[in-house]
């Protein structure tokens, strides 16, 4: 049986070259970046070299880049820094939506319970919130914007660059999370306007376990690991030099390779589509809004299956049984899956229990062919049939 990775948007393979040069810095260059003899200015030139191409990158300066271990200690990091160095005695607000990731929504809540003031925006049945809505909810003491670029459950993409305007004409911090964009779409701290973006490597076929956050000069979010003076004590402990090569390999080859790889991702999502609307029997709801192009990444699809006399389709069985035809996607986010309750993103644009339950999360990569998506096509119609009758 053909197994095919539609599940992209959970994780990536290590690319073999980005591995090929991580290899030397787990064997022979093991030095450790702050001693001061050769070997260690051996690793610490590795580090710094890297970081000014990660910065290269994403249109930031080297001295902007802080190397963290990925996305979700990069939005803790963004969220905590910012919020914590403001003063105790007054108030403070953080405005985000309903439809981020847990990396920051569980943060939130914990500022939340710590006093700081948390608006929730709830996105528009598209999936993501509008400058509107940002706007209406800022306060004189809203210190932080934090919103993802796109949804990594539906994939929705959301207007960063004027909420930037907005949020600078106001003096608030903007925060993004990138995770999902970075390194396939042109994520560049000018043009977005953000002053805080995280970003991880294991998106865009690097290391899983190593990411960073762009801190725009002048930002002061203290340290959120206290230790050592590593990445000029935002960040204690010794730095994981082989991850942060890999890192800025796979980052910089990803941007190299950008366009292409969106062309061919996005004519494979336009082929999915298509083919779940041909060959699968209704009723199916996409949760992406598949019709608006300009609007979603190019690499996820998610569709869900409303009950019929009233009989729903469980999910999680959906996905074993794609599983077991060799289809490998995502229940909703990977972070939750396992977990019985339907995804809170489908829940906040609207999508009734049963619905919400029953989804399905294709995302697509750089190696997936048109061959791969006809036959995960056909797997989809073949196991929906067979769990409705
Ligand atoms: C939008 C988004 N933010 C944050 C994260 C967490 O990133 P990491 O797995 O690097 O901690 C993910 C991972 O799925 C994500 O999709």
């Amino acid at each position: 049986m053909e197994r095919m990775y539609l599940d992209h948007a959970a994780t990536t393979a290590l690319d073999p070259a980005v591995l090929d040069v991580m290899l030397p810095h787990m064997r022979d260059r093991f030095g450790n970046a702050s001693s001061v003899h050769q070997m260690g200015r051996q690793a610490r030139f590795a580090v710094e070299e890297s970081r000014e191409r990660v910065a290269a990158c994403l249109g930031a300066e080297p001295g902007e880049i802080v190397f963290t271990s990925g996305g979700t200690e990069s939005d803790n990091f963004a969220l905590k820094g910012v919020l914590a160095a403001t003063s105790s005695d007054r108030p403070s607000h953080l405005i985000t939506s309903s439809a981020e990731h847990e990396a920051i929504l569980r943060p939130a809540e914990r500022l939340q319970r710590d006093g700081v003031e948390v608006t929730f925006l709830d996105p528009g049945v598209q999936g993501a919130v509008t400058v509107e809505q940002v706007r209406a909810a800022l306060r004189p003491e809203t210190e932080l914007v934090s919103l993802m670029h796109a949804n990594n459950e539906i994939g929705t993409l959301t207007g960063i660059r004027e909420i930037a305007d907005v949020c600078r004409k106001h003096d608030v911090l903007l925060h993004c999370d990138a995770v999902q964009t970075a390194g396939l779409l042109g994520v560049n701290v000018n043009d977005l306007g953000t002053d805080l973006l995280s970003v991880s490597g294991h998106k865009f076929y690097g290391p899983k376990g190593i990411g960073c956050l762009y801190v725009r000069g002048g930002v002061d979010l203290g340290s959120l690991v206290e230790g050592g003076s590593q990445e000029r004590e935002r960040r204690g402990g010794t730095e994981n030099v082989p991850a942060v090569v890999g890192f800025a390999e796979a980052l910089e080859r990803a941007v190299e390779a950008a366009e292409e790889r969106v062309s061919h991702i996005r004519s494979l999502q336009e082929q999915l589509v298509a083919g779940i609307r041909d060959r699968v029997d209704p009723p199916f709801v996409f949760n992406t809004p598949v019709d608006s192009q300009d609007a979603i990444a190019p690499h996820i699809v998610n569709v869900s299956f409303p009950p019929v006399d009233d009989a729903p389709i469980d999910g999680e069985m959906l996905i074993l049984n794609l599983d077991m035809q060799g289809v490998m996607v995502s229940a909703g986010s990977a972070c939750t899956s396992g977990a019985m309750e339907p995804s809170h993103v489908l829940s906040a644009i609207g999508r009734d229990r049963a619905t919400a339950s029953a989804a399905v999360r294709f995302s697509i990569g750089k190696d997936n062919t048109a061959k791969e998506i006809d036959a995960a096509v056909n797997a989809l119609a073949e196991t929906v049939r067979r769990m409705r009758r």
